[in-house]
């Protein structure tokens, strides 16, 4: 059974539905770690009710990326974690996690890439006024949302409010995200 760390930064809906897919057999893993650099992120809760073990953390608290990166490398060596889930983690991650975990790190990401990189993804996109737009799961390199693409699913949507497009996307995130990790630990096998 492999096991997953999911990192978010806020809701944490996509941790949600992975952890679901994992306790109801759709995903054939656990998520044995929840990591999070936001103390008062609702998702540190949604974990504590799940019964899922978190590292959470303040950025500034640290001396730099590579202390904190470092500290939590460790957590994820000691629960011998195989995968790593990217969540709406608003955060870069550097080569100290990128290197150990290099063909292990996915991200979702709520446009179509390679268009709308970045952390406005969805405003840039109503911004520019496309007619179809989409979510991509994909491998985390060096350079922002640009790594090897696993799986994308589109969207039609006309009007003018981010928070109907992310509504519509996160629902289609929470079946895709799963699906997208499900393909990925066939690959591994
Ligand atoms: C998700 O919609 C995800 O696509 C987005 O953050 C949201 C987190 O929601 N990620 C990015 O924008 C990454 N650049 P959640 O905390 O409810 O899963």
């Amino acid at each position: 059974m492999m096991r997953l760390a999911v990192f978010a930064s806020g809701e944490g809906s996509n941790f949600e539905a992975i952890a679901k897919a994992c306790s109801d057999g759709r995903l054939d893993a656990r998520v044995v770690l929840m990591v999070c650099d936001r103390p008062g992120a609702p998702v540190v809760e949604k974990a504590r009710r799940m019964g899922i073990e978190s590292f959470v953390f303040s950025p500034r608290d640290y001396e730099s990326k590579s202390s904190y990166e470092t500290e939590i490398l460790g957590e994820l060596k000691r629960r011998e974690v195989d995968l790593i889930c990217l969540a709406g983690y608003m955060r870069i991650v550097s080569e100290v996690l990128l290197r150990p975990y290099e063909g292990r790190i996915l991200n979702i990401h709520p446009s179509l890439l390679p268009s709308f990189k970045g952390a406005h993804a969805v405003e840039q996109a109503l911004e520019y006024g496309v007619k179809v737009f989409g979510v991509t799961v994909h491998y985390v390199s060096a350079e922002l949302d640009s790594g090897r693409i696993i799986a994308q699913r589109s969207f039609e949507y006309e009007g003018d409010s981010a928070q109907q497009v992310h509504a519509l996307g996160q629902k289609i995130e929470h079946e895709l995200y799963p699906e997208a990790i499900q393909k990925v630990i066939n690959e591994l096998k």
